[in-house]
């Protein structure tokens, strides 16, 4: 069976970390989220892969060389400029799937810990369309939202629902298999929406069934959610590291990529991700924090809360509060404070304070 993975577009709500680098290749405790796709899927026996990006997404992807495990990788290019939504990318594959075998479909921007071969099964069992793994939420409105009777049939799919219009709390969790008659619901060369237009028709046929997924699944598309995603795979990890060096102190859980040098009386942690080569001064405190690799943090400054982008200068004494996130090789000069929520743009060299939670570019 091949595996389709929908990659096109960066995801606006993590600016300005992703102007630079799609969702998909975000760090989740230091591994690109891709990457933890891939694995998962050799492990589940799948060998081939597509993916539906656009040009800029696999210039991305091949310069960040993530591990493949072994699979075959083709990429499928979107049209220029021209975005087809989340069906236009699959029927763009038609040739590349074949006739004879249903396939996975995976968003490219979710971490799930999922069982693939459990979903394939019931879709073969039931004879299937198509069959999605659904997933219990708090609040359904930010997705698809499902309905589904005693035999796991999806008897409705709304997707993005309005408050208090979501029939149920489980929604589409971005995963699903599809059987190859599904090329025929889709129009070529057309932006087509597969929650919108194709998922309600395979209802009304009553083709169309759901998976209830077990184990951890998580949306990284906002600021919060993918702190979050990062904190909940620390916790669950329960790997302890020490330090003991320098009067520096690690308060788990961390991770701490490769050769990361860190100063003396400083504090890591708790819920702190440390990518490869960055340099921590003295005196530093980082709480609750991701911070991607090649980054530079001067004495006395302290994070809480904060992504810090890739190649990031940040000078002596800075404070950058909850919620912020720092763009790829922005610069921070000495004693500025960034507040709380606010966004510094890739590149910028920031010279005054931040007050309100703007962003900076
Ligand atoms: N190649 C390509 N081209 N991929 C695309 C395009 C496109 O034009 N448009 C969207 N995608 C990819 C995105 O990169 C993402 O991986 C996936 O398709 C879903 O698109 P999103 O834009 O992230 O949708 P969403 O998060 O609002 O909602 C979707 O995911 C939810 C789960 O996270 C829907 O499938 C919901 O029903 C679902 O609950
Ligand atoms: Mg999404």
């Amino acid at each position: 069976m091949k595996a389709l993975i929908l990659a096109g577009r960066f995801g606006t709500r993590l600016r300005p970390i992703s102007c630079t680098r799609p969702k998909t290749l975000f760090p989740i405790v230091n591994k690109p989220l891709l990457e933890g796709i891939f694995e998962r899927l050799a492990k589940n026996s799948i060998k081939e892969v597509i993916m539906a990006v656009n040009g800029l997404t696999k210039f991305y992807i091949k310069k960040q060389r993530i591990q493949e495990y072994g699979l075959e990788i083709t990429y499928s290019i979107d049209p220029p400029k021209k975005p087809l939504g989340t069906a236009g990318p699959i029927k763009n594959v038609e040739n590349l799937i074949g006739k004879s075998d249903s396939f996975l479909v995976l968003n490219g921007d979710i971490f799930a810990d999922i069982n693939y071969k459990e979903i394939i099964k019931i879709h073969k069992e039931k004879q299937a369309l198509g069959t999605i793994a659904l997933y219990k939420v708090k609040d359904p409105t930010r997705y698809g939202s499902v309905e589904i009777s005693d035999n796991n049939q999806i008897t409705q799919f709304i997707e993005k629902p309005k408050k208090g219009m979501a029939p149920t709390n489980l929604i589409n969790a971005g995963i699903y298999v599809l059987d190859p008659a599904v090329f025929q619901y889709i129009e070529k060369d057309k932006a087509v929406s597969m929650e919108r237009e194709v998922f309600p028709i395979l209802v009304e046929q009553k083709k169309l069934y759901g998976y209830n997924m077990q184990g951890l699944w998580m949306d990284i598309g906002k600021p919060a959610g993918y702190l979050q995603a990062n904190k909940i795979l620390l916790e669950t990890s329960n790997k302890k590291i020490k330090y003991k060096k320098k009067n520096s102190v690690i308060k788990n859980p961390v991770s701490i990529d490769n050769d990361v040098k860190i100063g003396s009386k400083t504090i890591i942690g708790p819920f702190t991700v440390i990518g490869k080569n960055v340099s921590v001064g003295d005196g530093v405190e980082i709480i609750e924090s991701v911070v991607f690799p090649d980054v530079e943090i001067q004495d006395y400054t302290k994070i809480m809360g904060a992504i810090i982008g890739e190649g990031v200068i940040i000078g002596k004494n800075v404070r950058i509060n909850k919620g912020c996130i720092i763009g790829d090789y922005a610069k921070i000069r000495d004693n500025l404070t960034i507040h709380e929520g606010a966004a510094v743009c890739p590149g910028k060299e920031l010279t005054e304070n931040i007050l309100k939670s703007n962003g900076i570019c």
